[in-house]
């Protein structure tokens, strides 16, 4: 491939021709409106010229940039890569004419982050060629590129597209065309079950996103990304989603949102959205350390299998406290998957709310907690509590936690709580889209860690936390609410039927 052109020169398209440039491609820019294709192109030289300094490139790469005022000038190209502004119509438009312009041979990208791009590829010469090509804003820093295959695409278009996305540094993964394609469908349920757990109270969106950052190592929680976003462009989002799968409801959209919209609440652009922005962009208090571990030694029951017991086994072995197999104990830590059978005693019983929520499980007097391993990682715990629940017990959970180095976080009773709950719908939404065929288990997880800067991917959650824990979160969901959305995945059942992970 020696020529590529970069059609519309606005955030996107500016810094595909910077990449493209920096390849060393012959790259032709084109916008229709000239103060455009000049900002477009001013962005792309000084990208160029800040990476020649840097040494990442040689001198010559700023000469490879040509703008161009017309699309016919665009008709030497091999590939043409189109950033123009989001409607399907225009994008028809253009690959009609580009088809024109540039002849049979030309493989045309769309880089749509919505439209389906076998509706486009439709309008093309010749649909086999068509591709989509989807960078990640800003596209010079971002490391990856996801290519998606319409229905209609050839092996040779997909071949080129990977091939100009690696010669242009990026890791590339490779998506089925489908509402939000590969990454923007797994990565949907990190906002939908914040939503979700707003909507039903288990927690403040100041607690669901500090709950996402020290509970599980994500940079920014639910709400304060929707506000980076713009709650009117997730809103949209979410719309969409929901027209174009026929109303799957894992995907419907939440009324919060539609409320903030109409309240003109949008996030930081207009200053307020679920928080207030002072001037200086400020928003929330940083997180506090977690405390150091300082235990006071127990006779600690500790039941259950699996990661997250043994993990806590661990922990509370480290820190001084005696465990017991059998026979009396001053606290009773239930980390099972499902309800392990126990000593009767008058010990206060700390349970695991995975299988069930707290109520659920009919122990009037119990503390329930969740946390999501890897517990190296993880540095709150969730506690949640009934009516009934004494005093004494809640001291004695969040002493037993914070003695063990965790920050701890009150919420209401849920299956999951607010991590778990989350967690289980992003392996759940991963084993939908890989049972579909709309990825492979590696891409889910290159696409959300590199696309989302998520801090691990799904299938990575699912191996540390347990396919069968994940399971019993939204098979408690199901059952306790009554809610399609919750329905686990085929694949996922099926594995942990066969105790495969979801890579198998
Ligand atoms: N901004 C993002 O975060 C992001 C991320 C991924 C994908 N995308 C997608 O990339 C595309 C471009 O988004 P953007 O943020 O760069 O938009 P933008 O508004 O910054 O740029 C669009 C450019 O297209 C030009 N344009 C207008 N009419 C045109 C036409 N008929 N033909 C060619 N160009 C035309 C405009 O002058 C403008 O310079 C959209 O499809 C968008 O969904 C955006």
């Amino acid at each position: 491939m020696n020529v590529l052109g970069v059609v519309g020169a606005g955030t996107m398209g500016a810094g595909i021709a910077q990449l493209g440039a920096a390849a060393g491609f012959r790259t032709l820019l084109h916008d229709p409106v000239p103060e455009a294709l000049e900002r477009g192109a001013e962005s792309a030289r000084r990208g160029l010229a800040k990476w020649v300094e840097k040494g990442r490139i040689k001198e010559e790469a700023a000469s490879f940039l040509e703008p161009v005022s017309g699309l016919d000038d665009l008709s030497p190209c091999e590939l043409v890569i189109e950033a123009a502004p989001e409607r399907a119509d225009l994008k028809r438009d253009l690959f009609g004419a580009l088809s024109m312009v540039c002849g049979d041979e030309v493989v045309l990208a769309t880089n749509t982050s919505s439209i389906p791009v076998t509706s486009l590829a439709s309008a093309a010469a010749r649909p086999e060629n068509v591709v989509g090509m989807h960078f990640f804003n800003p596209p010079p820093l971002m490391p990856l590129l996801e290519i998606i295959r319409a229905d209609q695409t050839g092996a040779p278009a997909m071949e080129l597209a990977e091939q100009v996305g690696r010669a242009m540094g990026k890791e590339v993964i490779v998506a089925a065309d489908g509402p939000g394609f590969l990454v923007n469908r797994c990565g949907r349920p990190f906002n939908g079950e914040g939503l979700r757990l707003l909507q039903e109270r288990v927690a403040t969106h100041e607690q669901i996103d500090r709950i996402c950052r020290l509970g599980g190592g994500f940079r920014m929680g639910p709400f304060e990304l929707m506000d980076l976003v713009g709650i009117d462009v997730g809103f949209e989002v979410a719309k969409s989603f929901e027209e174009l799968s026929f109303g799957e409801p894992r995907w419907r959209p939440n009324p919060i949102q539609a409320r903030m919209v109409a309240a003109g609440r949008l996030g930081r652009k207009t200053g307020r959205g679920y928080y207030g922005y002072a001037e200086d962009g400020s928003y929330r208090q940083d997180d506090p350390e977690p405390p150091s571990a300082s235990p006071t030694p127990l006779a600690l029951a500790l039941l259950g299998d699996g990661p997250l017991a043994a993990g806590l086994r661990d922990r509370a072995r480290t820190a001084g406290h005696e465990l017991r197999e059998g026979g009396p104990a001053e606290l009773v830590v239930d980390a099972g998957v499902l309800p392990a059978e126990r000593v009767p005693g008058r010990a206060p019983l700390v349970a695991l709310c995975a299988s069930s929520s707290l109520a659920a499980r009919g122990e009037t007097g119990a503390v329930g907690f969740h946390l999501v391993p890897p517990l190296d990682e993880a540095r709150l715990v969730e506690l949640t509590r009934l009516p009934t629940t004494q005093r004494f017990a809640c001291e004695a959970a969040e002493g037993l936690f914070a003695g063990l180095g965790f920050a701890t976080g009150w919420v209401e009773d849920a299956p999951g709580l607010v991590l778990g709950r989350i967690v289980s719908q992003l392996v759940n939404e991963a084993a939908f889209a890989i049972g579909e065929g709309v990825g492979s288990p590696a891409d889910v997880d290159t696409g959300l860690t590199l696309g989302l800067s998520h801090p691990r991917g799904p299938v990575a959650w699912s191996e540390a936390i347990g396919l069968d824990h994940v399971l019993a979160v939204l098979d408690a969901l199901w059952d306790e609410r009554h809610e399609e959305r919750y329905r686990a995945a085929p694949l996922l059942r099926r594995s942990v039927a066969l105790g495969r992970g979801l890579r198998e």
